[in-house]
């Protein structure tokens, strides 16, 4: 995000203790580990292993005496032919289908089809950076589940163009879709007081994208909701400062928003974190973050939201909250005239976090008639697209 969300960060970060950082690529991969993943190691011999950006898969039938081959396992007639409405494409890092690269897969996606292309993409982790062109709509990505299949890149804000292009995925085209797959950024994760070292795990920049079963996993700025309308279902979304952000429209529904700032020691009037930092900049701008029926906690003490951007507006409906949350709740970017126009709201929450005496004054305390409009699909028009997936 720009420089004054930097100096803020930078202002919170001092306060913390210096604590040991783990190499975040072993950390994640042992979390994910933990989380049930498989981590398929790349075959380094030749067989099976192809650098073509596509070709035809090399299965063969085993018999007495052939050397195992890493493709016997795969589905058998896969990818299925096109039908009137999709076309399937095949990912396999080892070389059993078409394409090797999600990058090289989504790159042979035929520009504005009207069609569905389902890339379909075996277990293991991804080292590539992903970017979905405007072109490119109607994509899904279809992973083996968020803790068997990633995609995972190391871009900061310093080795990108920034913040916002710091994404291990970026998508830009409408009508996107991705399920049962995880999108990580194994950037160092940032110190205390250091700038630049933001890192993105996604952004997603078009309009009506879903995701099902997904996993983001980052510190700093993880999951980049950046504009357009999206629906989140039953995701695993985890990180430290502003690790849902963006001034998109979106629907959280039975989602996991996992902290891991550093632990605080109780009694210490430390914060280091924020869930979510929306960037709603006028009255005029329709966007929001809701979520609903979620669980919310992990490690540190953190902010349900702060202000980026004077209109910011999130509401928490029916999600249970861990003590991690701060008393006072949320944070005016420690700008007291966003006091009169941000909008945070919660809702029937529970946990200990979810204790709203010690809020801070602007925040409401939303009635069933009030809620009402952030609870469902409706919020994200979903009557006029989610029905279709
Ligand atoms: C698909 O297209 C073909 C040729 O246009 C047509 O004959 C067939 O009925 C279509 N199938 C479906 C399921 O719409
Ligand atoms: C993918 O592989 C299938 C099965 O071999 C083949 O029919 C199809 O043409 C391939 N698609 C591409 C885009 O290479
Ligand atoms: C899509 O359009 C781009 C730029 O116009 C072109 O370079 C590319 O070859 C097209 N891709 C396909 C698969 O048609
Ligand atoms: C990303 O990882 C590669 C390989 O370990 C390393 O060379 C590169 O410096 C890393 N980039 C950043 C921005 O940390
Ligand atoms: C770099 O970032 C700036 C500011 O966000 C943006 O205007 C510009 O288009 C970006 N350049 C590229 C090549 O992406
Ligand atoms: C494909 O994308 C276009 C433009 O985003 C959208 O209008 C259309 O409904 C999509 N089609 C399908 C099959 O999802
Ligand atoms: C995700 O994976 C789980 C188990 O692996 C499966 O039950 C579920 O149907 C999948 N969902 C999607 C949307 O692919
Ligand atoms: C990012 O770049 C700035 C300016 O070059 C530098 O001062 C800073 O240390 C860099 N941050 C990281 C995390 O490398
Ligand atoms: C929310 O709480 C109020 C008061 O406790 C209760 O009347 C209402 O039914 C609850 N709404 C939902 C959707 O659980
Ligand atoms: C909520 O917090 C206040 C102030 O700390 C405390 O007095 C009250 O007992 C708490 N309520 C519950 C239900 O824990
Ligand atoms: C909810 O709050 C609004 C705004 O304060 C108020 O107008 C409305 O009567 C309340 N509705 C209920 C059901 O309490
Ligand atoms: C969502 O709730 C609204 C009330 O705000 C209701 O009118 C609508 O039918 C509901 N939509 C769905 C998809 O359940």
């Amino acid at each position: 995000m720009g420089h004054k969300l930097n100096l803020v960060v930078a202002i919170i970060a001092v306060v913390l203790s210096s604590t040991v950082i783990i190499g975040p690529y072993h950390s994640f991969v042992k979390q994910f580990k933990e989380l049930g993943a498989i981590i398929i190691p790349y075959i380094s011999s030749s067989q099976g292993h192809h650098h073509h950006h596509h070709h035809h898969p090399q299965r063969k039938h085993p018999s007495k005496g052939d050397p195992i081959n890493i493709c016997d396992d795969f589905p058998p007639d896969f990818p299925p032919p096109d039908t009137n409405t999709t076309t399937t494409f095949c990912v396999d890092r080892n070389g059993c289908c078409n394409f090797t690269t999600v990058q090289s897969a989504v790159d042979a996606v035929a520009n504005f089809s009207q069609k569905r292309t389902i890339i379909w993409i075996n277990s293991g982790i991804y080292f590539e950076k992903v970017m979905v062109p405007r072109t490119k709509q109607n994509i899904t990505f279809q992973g083996q589940g968020y803790t068997s299949t990633a995609i995972a890149w190391n871009d900061t804000a310093n080795s990108s163009n920034g913040t916002f292009y710091s994404g291990s995925v970026q998508v830009f085209s409408n009508n996107f879709i991705a399920k049962n797959i995880s999108f990580m950024n194994v950037a160092p994760i940032p110190r205390p007081g250091d700038v630049g070292a933001q890192a993105v795990a996604i952004r997603i920049a078009g309009d009506q994208a879903v995701f099902w079963g997904c996993g983001f996993f980052g510190a700093q700025d993880t999951l980049h909701d950046d504009r357009g309308r999206h629906y989140f279902k039953d995701c695993y979304i985890q990180g430290s400062i502003d690790f849902i952000f963006g001034n998109a429209k979106s629907l959280y529904e039975n989602c996991q928003l996992i902290s891991m700032a550093s632990p605080v020691a109780p009694g210490l009037r430390v914060i280091n974190g924020a869930v979510t930092a929306h960037g709603r900049a006028s009255k005029d701008e329709n966007s929001g973050f809701a979520f609903v029926n979620c669980n919310l906690g992990g490690t540190g003490r953190i902010w349900l939201g702060r202000a980026w951007r004077p209109f910011s507006r999130v509401v928490f409906a029916l999600t249970s909250m861990t003590d991690i949350i701060a008393p006072e709740g949320w944070n005016d970017f420690n700008d007291p005239t966003r006091d009169q126009t941000i909008f945070y709201g919660e809702y029937n929450c529970s946990g200990a976090g979810s204790n709203m005496t010690l809020r801070a004054p602007y925040v409401q305390r939303l009635n069933d008639t009030q809620a009402l409009p952030f609870l469902n699909s409706s919020f994200i028009d979903g009557d006029q697209w989610l029905q279709l997936y």
